[in-house]
């Protein structure tokens, strides 16, 4: 086994950060280590300078990544990306290989994703087709969440199977997409009951879908057809209901867990914030178009131009103060996480399935590359500190998802690193920087100070010299334990 050291840079955690060297030992960091110390205990570069560490055998003989002025962070870990979903007559543009090779690009080591069980269907086929799609294409490291799109006997049995057999221990609700996901309110108690018993995290998609169904049908009764009607018929108080409702139903099931996903309105944050400040064990995430993109500025251009911007929770105005209380929320926890809800669709041919209904759209961005630069452009503007930007896009995901050894860099963690350049830059775009499999960005034009340097998944470097050095295949399905915060 080959061992390497990332020499000279700032190692930064959640708590702090220091001039330390990682010493990587196969797939696991052996030592954090004090400047000079490596030297002191023999430990010095191959003979010939090898940087691949694959002749680096022998005591005293490591490869050697410099990071002289550079952050040395766990590699990201994103616990909501959809590749290959099936969603809107079309499915998610990326696969598990074009998927995690773009997350690789983007200093990402670790994503989850979301095994799916839509209604009338067996839970255990969703989970066994997800397993093939992923099998031997992947990157970087993956875990399954599962949704569950049909809450009955069956599939509450199932849940149960897969906390404690398969490594699955978050399930996905929809109180959205009647008729696709959608649960109703009995439904999803039973659910919350079933996670009480086998320690599950409940995840929950938190807008009022039958509600907004109404509101949708009026609005293209009245000729309003464009991507821009897809917010106006989602509004913030259909999305602060669903929250006050699932959080409820969570009190009711005796205080189960709850992680609200892709949180984008204000409204939506007090009902956490109240929650959490009662006791309750209410999480939340945000993704990075909520920090950033806006109704005026993106989903109302001009055309069917918006439609490259239609996700759901929808973008907000950005005369509402949302970004700014979504960034305080990072900083003051109420937000825990920031995940991307990467769901790419190309405009050609699946976002063009809206044309003239802004409701056959298929729901989804494509973020999975950049969350990272994105985040860190949040510390470039002073919106949260290095450690936070550590904690909510790596530490914090990996131990509320049970991913042991990911998202930190420690002896015997897994030896996932970001090495990140703070004097580089990044300039996003589909001309640009731009991996993913669609044919537009939804990050067109978006200038980031900060660049992804180097990437290493489980001691192999995938990323250097701003080239891809992976392989699919190398990246292996987690099982994930019960959530860190909770047990
Ligand atoms: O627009 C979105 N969010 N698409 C993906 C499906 C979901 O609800 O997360
Ligand atoms: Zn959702
Ligand atoms: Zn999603």
């Amino acid at each position: 086994m080959s061992r390497r050291l990332v020499q000279g840079g700032t190692v930064v955690s959640a708590t702090g950060r220091s001039r330390s060297d990682v010493l990587v030992d196969g797939e696991t960091i052996a030592a954090v280590l004090a400047p000079g110390q490596a030297d002191a205990l023999g430990i010095r570069p191959a003979a010939g300078g090898d940087p691949t560490g694959a002749g680096a055998g022998g005591s005293g003989d490591v490869a050697v990544i410099d990071a002289t002025g550079k952050y040395v962070v766990p590699g990201g870990v994103d616990v909501h990306t959809h590749m290959e979903l099936p969603f809107g007559g079309t499915f998610a543009s990326d696969t598990f290989e074009t998927g995690t090779t773009a997350a690789a690009w983007g200093g990402v080591t670790t994503i989850v994703d979301f095994a799916v069980q839509r209604t009338g269907e067996n839970v255990m086929d969703g989970l066994a087709a997800w397993h093939a799609k992923a099998a031997g294409n992947c990157a970087i490291d993956y875990g399954f969440h599962q949704i569950i799109g049909g809450v009955d006997d069956e599939s509450l049995k199932a849940m149960t199977y897969l906390v404690d057999h398969e490594g699955i221990t978050s399930f996905k609700l929809f109180m959205a997409y009647p008729g696709v996901f959608y649960a109703d309110d009995g439904q999803i108690l039973r659910a919350m009951q079933n996670a009480g018993e086998s320690g599950a995290v409940i995840m929950m998609h938190a807008e009022n879908g039958i509600a907004i169904d109404v509101l949708v049908a009026q609005a293209l009764a009245r000729g309003e057809t464009d991507p821009k009607y897809h917010a106006f018929t989602r509004p913030a108080e259909m999305e602060s209901e669903a929250t006050n409702r699932a959080v409820q139903l969570a009190r009711v099931a005796g205080n189960v867990p709850l992680y609200i996903v892709h949180l984008s309105a204000s409204e939506a944050l007090a009902e956490v914030a109240e929650a959490r400040h009662r006791g309750q064990n209410v999480f939340a995430e945000t993704c990075p178009q909520y920090l950033y993109l806006s109704i005026e500025d993106q989903l109302a251009q001009p055309g069917f131009e918006g439609a490259k911007w239609v996700c759901s929770t929808p973008l907000r105005s950005k005369h509402e103060h949302h970004h700014r209380d979504l960034w305080k929320g990072l900083r003051t926890n109420e937000l825990a996480v920031v995940s991307t809800d990467h769901c790419p669709f190309c405009m050609k041919d699946q976002k063009e399935l809206g044309l003239g209904n802004f409701s056959a759209i298929p729901n989804g961005i494509g973020s999975v590359e950049h969350r990272m630069e994105l985040l860190y452009q949040g510390v470039v503007n002073h919106e949260m500190t290095l450690e936070r930007w550590v904690e909510t896009c790596c530490t914090t995901p990996a131990r509320l998802f049970g991913l042991a050894g990911k998202g930190v860099i420690a002896p015997g963690a897994d030896a996932d690193i970001l090495v990140w350049d703070p004097d580089g830059h990044t300039s996003i775009g589909y001309d640009k920087k731009h991996h993913m499999n669609m044919d537009h960005s939804a990050w067109e034009g978006f200038e980031v100070d900060g660049k992804v340097d180097t990437v290493i998944s489980r001691g192999t470097v995938v990323i250097e010299h701003d080239t891809y050095v992976g392989s699919k295949g190398h990246g292996k399905f987690v099982k994930r334990g019960l959530s860190e915060y909770l047990h």
